[in-house]
């Protein structure tokens, strides 16, 4: 069994290096998306609403809500970035459903371009991102004056909705992490962060939770943590997510159901030629409880992971998406190129995620989906 000190130490595991991150063939136009015209803001009361327990990272440490409907409310950001953000959503979805319309945006979705090559991309898209309930506001205090205003949010499904034990990674994917609005100062201080991994292997772990299955406890890591990581420590830290020193079949045996979807993005992006995703996230969730409660059943078994635990369909206990778009930007030009940014951090996540995948040999059924 290859445990991830090996991977670390096996010199044919060589992730893909960056050299010169200026070579990013993303060819951003300097505009910002064009407002996508008057949308409606529903209202929500502050009471119905609490802060996301399970928020790891975000300029907003304290400022990610949870409604009691379901939604993650995501506070706007200073202009021009929150603006950027609701009009990139209204860019892919078009209009947005109610929160019971679970399956249907391929067909409630007109788009405004009226481009089918654009239509049938941001409809692929929209498979990768949260579900989008909208903009909401809710009639809070200023922190500055205290004087009552209105807040506006941007209304998610949770990714880990359901989840009993909800583990969360945010990975920041590209070694480029501005955009074409960046100050030269902006430029350098982002430059400066992350450099062990952003830099060499394209990814930045913004922040994670798990829950521990030996120490039976939930774990937190800020991004001060994703800071001081190196290549290895980096990988060593995703094993530690994925509950590796309790068993580790388990990292082999939830990298083996990931990858599809990861692989998934990775064949949007060859063709994508719409945005360049700049700063943005991939958040990666399992729900810890499947595997506690496999052990449980099991205990006294010599237990193996397998697929025919309750729900069997791999998205109630494994949920992956895109998320963090303030610093996404139109793509421009008369013959453009993918977006080899995002490309080079996905590519490098696929391949540490495929080690993982290789490195027992025990191999689950496939998923009833
Ligand atoms: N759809 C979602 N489901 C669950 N958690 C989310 C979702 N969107 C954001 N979060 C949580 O909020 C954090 C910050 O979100 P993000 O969009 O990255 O904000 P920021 O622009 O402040 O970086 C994420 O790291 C994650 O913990
Ligand atoms: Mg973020």
């Amino acid at each position: 069994m290859l445990k991830i000190k090996e991977i670390n130490d096996n010199e044919n595991f060589s992730l893909v290096s960056n050299g010169n991150i200026e070579s990013n063939n993303c060819s951003h136009s300097e505009k910002v998306f064009e407002p996508s015209g008057d949308y409606e803001v529903s209202t929500l009361l502050e009471r119905d609403t609490e802060a996301l327990g399970h928020q790891i990272a975000g300029h907003s440490r304290t400022g990610v809500l949870k409604h009691k409907l379901g939604y993650v409310l995501k506070p706007l950001q200073k202009e021009p970035l929150g603006t950027r953000e609701v009009n990139f959503y209204f860019k892919v979805f078009g209009t947005v459903p109610r929160i019971e319309d679970n399956d249907n945006y391929a067909t409630t979705t007109p788009d405004q371009d009226g481009d089918q090559r654009k239509r049938n991309s941001n409809l692929t898209l929209q498979k990768y991102l949260s579900k989008f309930y909208g903009v909401m506001r809710i009639h809070s205090m200023d922190e500055e004056t205290g004087n009552p205003t209105w807040k506006h949010y941007i209304a998610l499904e949770d990714l880990v909705e359901g989840f009993l034990k909800p583990c969360v990674v945010d990975i920041k994917v590209g070694a480029q992490t501005w955009d074409s609005l960046a100050s030269p100062k902006k430029v350098a201080h982002e430059r400066s962060k992350y450099i062990g991994t952003k830099q060499p292997i394209g990814l930045s772990l913004s922040g994670m939770q798990y829950y521990d299955l030996r120490a039976k406890k939930t774990s937190k890591m800020e991004k001060e943590f994703g800071k001081t990581l190196v290549v290895s420590t980096f990988i060593d830290t995703i094993y530690e997510f994925l509950n590796g020193a309790s068993d580790p079949t388990i990292p082999n045996y939830i990298a083996t159901k990931l990858l599809p979807r990861l692989k998934e993005i990775q064949e949007y992006f060859k063709v994508q030629r719409e945005f360049c995703f700049y700063s943005s996230s991939l958040l990666i969730g399992y729900d810890a409880y499947r595997f506690e409660a496999q052990k449980l059943l099991k205990q006294n078994c010599n237990w193996e992971l397998n697929d025919n635990l309750g729900d069997n369909t791999t998205s109630s206990w494994l949920r992956v998406c895109m998320i963090d778009f303030a610093h996404v930007t139109p793509m421009e030009g008369t013959n453009p190129g993918p977006d080899t940014n995002y490309q080079f951090g996905l590519n490098n996540l696929i391949k540490i995620f495929s080690e993982l995948s290789s490195s027992t040999d025990i191999q689950s059924s496939s998923d009833s989906e």
